[in-house]
């Protein structure tokens, strides 16, 4: 056979285009978890009102927790807080730039006044290296929001997705958008987040990262294709993701090695500058809610399967 050199770039980038993701990179189970993140301990870069704790503290407190089948990552929900309730921010030692991330979640945080959960990954010198926010929320939010934080230059157009296109500039400081908005997308369904996630079992969110696009799915417990949870995972044949992250977008000059990281914060520059317009209580601060209401905060918490980071 003979083939014009046109033909063959081809054929190879649709190989690359489908290849399956075979090379496990990190794999973060019960048994290695809590090891293979960094605690961060200052104050939140996003002014919660939370103060994050180290592994030793947690682990005493209950806050986090290794069991047979997976690992609890949650709050103080017993203790009153005047200076901010008893939280942690787990950032992965390991770095990451392009791949396939699957979450594989029994339970997050509840749909709850005050919090402000989110499952995201960060590059350093924000917003140079970017930042994918792939399960993010506040206060009653039923609806999973996913975005993309860059420096100037990289926008989304919507196209192929399930998801409702919010905004579609990626630049932290967009003209015509809220300051730190960045392009987001949020899901249709109300079992993508908080209690209506956890009402169904959970579910997995699979994010694909390659050099054209950042791609979003979410798969109810009931509804996750075969080979998601395999040691070859396959987005093809996966269906319509909820998220495509595509347009006008330099993917791999804007994100550049990322951590993974958990984190539960309260209030802050986002549930408590919407606290009054969120549909909780209004006779009180987001603050004094967080701060006097512990056993609001029982169902604040991730219960994490398995997290495994892959590369083609
Ligand atoms: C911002 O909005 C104004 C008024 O609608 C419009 O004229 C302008 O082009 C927009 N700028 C950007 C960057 O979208
Ligand atoms: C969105 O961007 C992608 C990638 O650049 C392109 O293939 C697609 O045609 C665009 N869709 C629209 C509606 O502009």
């Amino acid at each position: 056979m003979k083939f014009s050199t046109a033909s063959i770039s081809v054929i190879i980038s649709a190989v690359v285009a489908d290849a399956a993701y075979t090379v496990l990179q990190e794999s973060y189970t019960p048994a290695n978890f809590f090891s293979k993140f960094d605690f961060y301990t200052g104050a939140d870069p996003t002014n919660g009102f939370v103060k994050y704790i180290d592994q030793a503290s947690a682990q005493s407190q209950g806050i986090i927790k290794t069991n047979t089948d997976n690992v609890y990552v949650g709050v103080d929900y017993t203790n009153s807080a005047p200076n901010g309730r008893n939280s942690v921010r787990l950032e992965s030692k390991a770095r990451f730039q392009r791949g396939l991330i699957v979450l594989d979640l029994a339970h997050m945080p509840g749909s709850i006044c005050g919090t402000w959960p989110a499952f995201w990954t960060l590059g350093d010198n924000w917003p140079n290296n970017g930042e994918i926010d792939i399960i993010e929320g506040v206060n009653l939010n039923t609806q999973n929001a996913m975005a993309l934080h860059t420096s100037d230059g990289c926008s989304i157009n919507g196209s192929g997705q399930s998801g409702t296109l919010i905004s579609n500039n990626c630049y932290v400081y967009a003209a015509n958008q809220s300051t730190n908005q960045g392009c987001g997308i949020q899901d249709t369904r109300t079992s993508s987040y908080g209690t209506g996630f956890n009402n169904i079992g959970g579910g997995v969110y699979a994010t694909e990262w390659n050099s054209d696009f950042i791609k979003i799915w979410f798969f109810p417990r009931n509804a996750i294709p075969a080979n998601v949870l395999s040691t070859t995972p396959e987005p093809t044949g996966w269906g319509t993701p909820v998220a495509v992250f595509q347009g006008s977008c330099d993917i791999n000059s804007k994100f550049i090695s990322h951590k993974i990281i958990f984190d539960i914060t309260f209030c802050g520059d986002w549930a408590g500058n919407v606290w009054g317009s969120s549909g909780c209580p209004t006779s009180m601060t987001c603050n004094d809610y967080v701060a006097n209401t512990p056993a609001a905060f029982t169902q604040t918490y991730w219960q994490i399967n398995s997290l495994k980071v892959y590369s083609s």
